[in-house]
């Protein structure tokens, strides 16, 4: 488990530090995923689509300070009652240390707190990790869309429900 995890989210951020927390984001997404499944981190993420969250985990260590490096990040949209998770990343190096299940219960308390209602996302059937982490998190496996991503490749619908009161 690492220690001094701080998650924070790019709408707190004045613009030229989120720019840059934004282009650090793309970077490691362009590394992680195959360029058809590249998220778009451009500047309108930032103040302008206000039901789009992205969050990021800096990462502070003593050999680190006092520069952080961006470890891992998120991206939701909510409207109203329901949220969709788009993107969750831990980069490399920092996987397997519990950064992922941190992050996800994070976004899971904060829409709870919202009064989200009905969490949904798509995760790739080949990707066990993070099959794994979702299902850890609370939510199910819904239906299953043969060639989302491509030729042979599944994607899983994955749903997580609040119920009232709770
Ligand atoms: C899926 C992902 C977000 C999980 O984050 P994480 O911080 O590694 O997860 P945690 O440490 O909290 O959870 C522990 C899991 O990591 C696994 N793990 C251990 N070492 C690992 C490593 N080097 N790489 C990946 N996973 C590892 C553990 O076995 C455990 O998996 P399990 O739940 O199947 O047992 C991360 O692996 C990742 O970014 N993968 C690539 C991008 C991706 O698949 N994103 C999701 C689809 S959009």
């Amino acid at each position: 488990m690492l220690a001094d995890v701080t998650i924070s989210d790019i709408h707190s951020l004045g613009k030229p530090k989120a720019l840059e927390i934004l282009g650090q984001i793309a970077r490691v997404e362009k590394k992680t995923f195959p360029s058809s499944e590249v998220f778009p981190f451009g500047e309108e993420l930032w103040r302008k689509k206000p039901n789009t969250r992205v969050l990021y985990v800096t990462w502070t260590s003593q050999q680190t300070q006092p520069h952080s490096p961006l470890i891992a990040y998120a991206v939701y949209a909510r409207q109203k009652g329901v949220a969709w998770v788009h993107k969750v990343c831990v980069a490399e190096a920092f996987r397997g240390k519990g950064v992922g299940t941190r992050l996800m219960d994070h976004i899971r308390a904060r829409l709870q707190q919202e009064g989200c209602q009905y969490v949904y996302l798509w995760v790739d059937k080949a990707r066990a990790h993070a099959r794994s982490l979702y299902l850890r998190t609370g939510f199910e496996e819904h239906e299953e869309l043969p060639d989302y991503y491509a030729p042979g490749r599944n994607a899983i619908k994955m749903v997580l429900g609040f119920e009232r009161g709770t």
